[in-house]
This record gives structure tokens, C-alpha cells and sequence, in this order.
């Protein structure tokens, strides 16, 4: 695909980067139609910012300890996407909170993945959660981001079984390999323009053929 008809993407960090490597291993595919080209982190430390250098893109940090208001620290958050040409922003373990002006700017341009089958379990701890509520499918989310924490339209979620003598360690490494196969996937129906929100719904255009799959926990 030639460079002008990919999509390019943002990705926000404040973190470890495994969900950002493999959008950067998706976006090196000639035939993916996003190409990453720029890395925003909250945090100076960030693993991501290595992961991102090695990939040869571009990377910004930029704290929210060095703005007074959160409102500003969004806004050179966007002044960076926008001078890089992005046009898609990916959330990837970016852990502060976006103003609203942030989330209405890129609004159906900005998506999340979330460690969890929501609405089940938004926030934090949700391995730890999954277990104490003893469900036996847990899994995550990739959606169109709104104000509220973890919500906003489904792009696409993928489920794990919850085993007998998990960990949360465990389950969060089941649930962490699902994240890496279900965002570059997500990503490619996005910015190959298969997903527009009708009523606050996802909807995805040609969703696929594998409509019978199904996970059962315990199995048959
Ligand atoms: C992932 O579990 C993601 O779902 C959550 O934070 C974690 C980030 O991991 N929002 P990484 O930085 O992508 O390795």
C-alpha cells in the first residue's frame, strides 16, 4: 500500500510498549493500512520510548508536570499529533486522564485497549477482579474513546478462559497476548475505514467469516 494511503498514527504511552510493539510490527507490513509516526509519552522513563527508537519513529514527551493545567498538557499533546500529520490516535497503557477537550477534539479518531471484556471491569486491577468475581471468560476491548473511563463504541474484544489456579500474574499474560493480536487487528479495520459509529455502536463492515466461533469455559 503507498505510504499516502496509509493512516498516520499517533500512539500515546506511559509505559512498558508491548501493545505499541506490535502496532509498530503491524505498521511495518507493506500491506497495513496505518503506518505509526509518532510515540507520545507521558512519562520520561517510558520502556515504549526505546521500543518506538528502535522502529526508527519519532517520540515526544510530554509530562503533565510540566504544564499547570492538564487542559494545556493536552493541547501540546495535540499541537505534536497534528504537526507530525497524524490522523488516528492509539491509546496503548496511557495511564492519565484526557480532558475533554482532548477526547472531543479526536473524537472517532482516538481508540483504547482496555484489559477487560467491557463493561465489565473498567479502571485498574482487572485481573484481580475477574478472579474475585470467579467468571470464566476474561479478555479485553479495543474502543472508540469517550470521557467516561473505559467507554465509549466497541471496535472488537477477544476472550480467554479464566483457569483453575490462575494467578493474576497468569491471567494478565493470557489477556496481555490477546491485546497483541486483537489491537493491530482492530487498527487495520479502523484505518482501512471498514468501522464508523452509528449511535454510539461500532459498526463494522464486512466483520468477517468466523461468525460461529466460540470460546466455552469450562470445555465441552
Ligand atoms: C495493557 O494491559 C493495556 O490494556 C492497559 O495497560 C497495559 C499496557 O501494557 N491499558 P503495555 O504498555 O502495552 O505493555
Amino acid at each position: 500500500m503507498s505510504s499516502a494511503a496509509r493512516k498516520k498514527v499517533g500512539v500515546l504511552i506511559s509505559g512498558r510498549g508491548s501493545n505499541l510493539q506490535a502496532l509498530l510490527a503491524a505498521g511495518a507490513e507493506p500491506d497495513f493500512p496505518a503506518e505509526i509516526v509518532l510515540v507520545v509519552s507521558s512519562k520520561p522513563d517510558a520502556q515504549g520510548l526505546a521500543r518506538a527508537a528502535r522502529a526508527g519513529v519519532a517520540t515526544r514527551v510530554v509530562p503533565r508536570r510540566d504544564f499547570a493545567r492538564r487542559e494545556d498538557c493536552d493541547a501540546a499533546m495535540t499541537a505534536a499529533l497534528e504537526e507530525a500529520g497524524v490522523e488516528l490516535v492509539c491509546m496503548a497503557g496511557f495511564m492519565r486522564l484526557l480532558s475533554a477537550a482532548f477526547v472531543a477534539h479526536w473524537r472517532d479518531r482516538l481508540i483504547n485497549v482496555h484489559p477487560s471484556l467491557l463493561p465489565l471491569f473498567p479502571g485498574l486491577d482487572t485481573h484481580a477482579r475477574a478472579l474475585a468475581a470467579g467468571v470464566k471468560l476474561h479478555g479485553c476491548t479495543v474502543h472508540f474513546v469517550r470521557l467516561e473511563m473505559d467507554s465509549g463504541p466497541i471496535v472488537g474484544q477477544a476472550a480467554v478462559p479464566v483457569l483453575p489456579g490462575d494467578t493474576e500474574d497468569a491471567l494478565a499474560a493470557r489477556v496481555l497476548a490477546a491485546e497483541h493480536r486483537l489491537y493491530p487487528h482492530c487498527l487495520r479495520l479502523v484505518a482501512g475505514g471498514r468501522v464508523k459509529v452509528v449511535d454510539e455502536m461500532a459498526a463494522i463492515a464486512e466483520p468477517g467469516a468466523d461468525a460461529g466461533a466460540r470460546i466455552l469455559n469450562p470445555a465441552p
